[in-house]
């Protein structure tokens, strides 16, 4: 089984991450943790032109190629041999948030985004996404305290609005492989959704 968290920055994943795997572990499955772009050597290099580059000048379509290239050498080192071991994999974000940040936010055409992303991912996607949906102001509150904004949190206002949208609008048309969770709720009320979720696809 595949779960991504998908959500705009400062909805909690990584902390829900964390915790369905606990849960997931207590329940006697094994677990992978990833984040997308990263976990892989080539992953984290990446990354860190992404998100610390702030130096290089980086045209849109490259940076989609960019988070792309990360996503699939995920998809060979980690993911792939994970689902084939049987194991749960759980992603810091995945394909989705490409279609988001580049395309709904960022303006790459949508037909570029399937094509590419296509080609990265070879098959293999997400069973669930689960998105944590969060306004602007509330996550502008949460992550005020914590340091120099990255290359993607500098896009400015207009952009992270359009994020947050774009994660409604893409759970909207696929409900099936979809879960919005209410991100204002407590970690613990969002955790419980979560397993409510998965418990189902479980049994
Ligand atoms: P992440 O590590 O989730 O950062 P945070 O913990 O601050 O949410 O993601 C890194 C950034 O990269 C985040 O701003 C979202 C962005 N991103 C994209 O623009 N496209 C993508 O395909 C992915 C996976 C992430």
């Amino acid at each position: 089984m595949f779960i991504s968290f998908e959500g705009g920055d400062g909805c909690g994943k990584s902390t829900q991450q964390r915790r369905l795997a606990a849960w997931l572990e207590s329940r006697g499955r094994e677990v992978v943790l990833c984040r997308d772009p990263g976990s892989t050597s080539l992953g984290d290099a990446v990354r860190n032109i992404l998100l610390h580059g702030t130096e290089l000048k980086i045209a849109d379509r490259t940076e989609m190629f960019l988070f792309m290239a990360a996503r699939c050498q995920m998809v060979e080192e980690l993911i792939r041999p994970a689902l084939v071991a049987g194991k749960v994999v759980l992603s810091d974000r995945f394909l989705m948030s490409s279609f988001v940040y580049q395309g709904f936010a960022g303006g790459v055409p949508l037909e570029s985004l399937e094509s590419t992303g296509r080609i990265a991912v070879d098959g293999i996607m997400p069973d669930l996404s689960v998105v944590l949906d969060l306004p602007y102001e509330v996550a502008v509150r949460r992550i005020g305290g914590r340091a120099e904004p990255d290359r993607m949190e500098r896009k400015g206002e207009e952009y992270h609005r359009r994020v947050r949208d774009g994660f409604l609008h893409f759970a909207r048309i696929d409900p099936r492989r979809c879960e919005v969770v209410d991100a204002t709720k407590t970690p613990g009320e969002v955790e419980q959704a979560i397993r409510d979720k998965i418990s189902g696809i479980l049994s």
